[in-house]
């Protein structure tokens, strides 16, 4: 099998190991990425032997070998900083641990428990919040950013080359070029929104929390190398804006997503009816429409919905409650926008002999969950009230 990847020269000692995943669909089983990802592991190396950080995810264990072996000998290799366990990152430990005998590794406490349980490994040394590693020269320091993604996750900064090392913090999906004066930011950017919202967006409070930590810690770095996407060389501040950007929740005015879940065609012909009053008052609408011909892929729907200023969900009611497929959509809103829980959010669902049956269920999916502006219009078949303009006006002024 082809796999792609790459060994590049990031600066001075360090390198850049990077494989482009296009056979993965879902992530983490769950979100639809057809762009691909890539996962990036860094190398130094030290007159005293190399330092590496992270890894790739298992399947390319026999390609990570090789493009370790391409720098050095991996029995050369001293340490292996683990910034975060999930196995996106670190899958080739197993092979590592074989290929590099003399290899200790370092990482958070709770690292040092996962890489054991899930990896066998036993020579691990922690690294707490603020220490340093020093090899060969460089001094190589943590800062814990618990919840960015996992508790586990450390960044580390090698001290006086400004490079910033932080696996999940500030990736993305997408196979994009190596560095950010090659790529193409507008893409990008919609790549890094994705990203968050899918992967990180349960714990997105933690993102200013930790940006605020490292900067108070290691200063403003020169070189932010990320664990996916992009090595940023020309402009660092720039991820670090658009995560900030993305974490505030601000919307975009006027930005309405409707989506809607449609069996035989009543909940459709409703949306699009609303579809068109929202568009002649001036909202620009993006559209995701569910039917038994086409099922949009929900990451692209929660990262539109991350930045609207209003969100309309349409559903039939099956079996008392909202079709599967919506209940999973408003179960995935609830758990990855916990920062937009003041969004209008406008549940129309048709029923063919029940009214009410939504309600209940939808109030405890989002309601609970501390969602404050969540309105349900009810309405039999294809009878949709002719405007719902009083109502959203009511739902607006909430
Ligand atoms: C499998 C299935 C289950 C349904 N369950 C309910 C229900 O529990 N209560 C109800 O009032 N209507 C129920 N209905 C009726 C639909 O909610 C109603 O026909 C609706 O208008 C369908 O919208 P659609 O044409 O957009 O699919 C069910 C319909 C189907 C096909
Ligand atoms: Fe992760
Ligand atoms: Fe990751």
């Amino acid at each position: 099998v082809d796999v792609n990847f790459h060994v590049e020269r990031v600066l001075g000692n360090l390198f850049l190991l990077r494989v482009d995943d296009a056979r993965v669909r879902f992530f983490e089983a769950l979100w639809e990425i057809p762009e691909g990802v890539t996962y990036n592991a860094y190398l130094l190396t030290t007159e005293e032997g190399a330092v590496l950080f992270d890894g790739w995810k298992q399947e390319f264990s026999d390609a990570f070998v090789e493009a370790l072996q391409r720098l050095i000998d991996p029995r050369d290799i001293r340490a292996v900083v683990t910034h975060h366990t999930e196995p996106d990152h670190s899958g080739t430990t197993g092979k590592l641990a074989e290929v590099a005998p003399r290899a200790l590794f370092v990482g958070h406490p709770i690292a040092g428990r996962i890489l054991r349980s899930h990896f066998g490994v036993e020579r691990f040394k922690p690294l707490m919040d603020g220490e340093a590693l020093e090899l060969g020269g460089y001094r190589i320091r943590a800062v814990h950013t618990p919840w960015l993604h996992w508790p586990d996750s450390i960044v580390t900064s090698i001290e006086g080359e400004g490079v910033l090392l932080t696996c999940d913090v500030f990736g993305s999906y997408s196979i994009p070029p190596l560095f950010d004066d090659q790529a193409d930011l507008a893409k990008l950017s919609r790549s890094i929104r994705k990203y968050i919202i899918t992967v990180i967006g349960h714990y997105i409070d933690w993102i200013p929390k930790g940006i605020e930590k490292v900067s108070k810690a290691v200063g403003r770095p020169r070189i932010i190398a990320p664990g996916h996407g992009v090595v940023y060389r020309s402009n660092p501040q720039w991820v670090v804006e658009e995560y900030l950007r993305v974490a505030s929740g601000q919307p975009v005015k006027g930005k309405v997503v409707l989506t809607g879940l449609t069996m035989y065609g009543n909940v459709g012909k409703a949306m699009e009816t609303v579809r068109e009053e929202m568009e002649a008052n001036g909202w620009r609408a993006v559209y995701y429409g569910f039917n038994d011909k086409e099922r949009p892929p929900i990451s692209e729907v929660l990262t539109d919905a991350s930045d609207a200023e209003l969100l309309i969900i349409g559903t039939p009611v099956y079996e008392a409650q909202p079709h599967p497929i919506i209940d999973h959509l408003i179960k995935l809103i609830a758990a990855k926008l916990p920062h937009r829980k003041s969004m209008p959010i406008l549940i129309l669902a048709s029923y063919g002999w029940s009214p009410g049956a939504t309600g209940k269920h939808v109030s405890e999916l989002l309601i609970k969950q501390g969602f404050s502006r969540v309105m349900i219009i009810d309405f039999e078949g294809a009878q949709l009230k002719p405007s719902i303009e009083d109502e959203l006006q009511a739902l607006i002024a909430r």
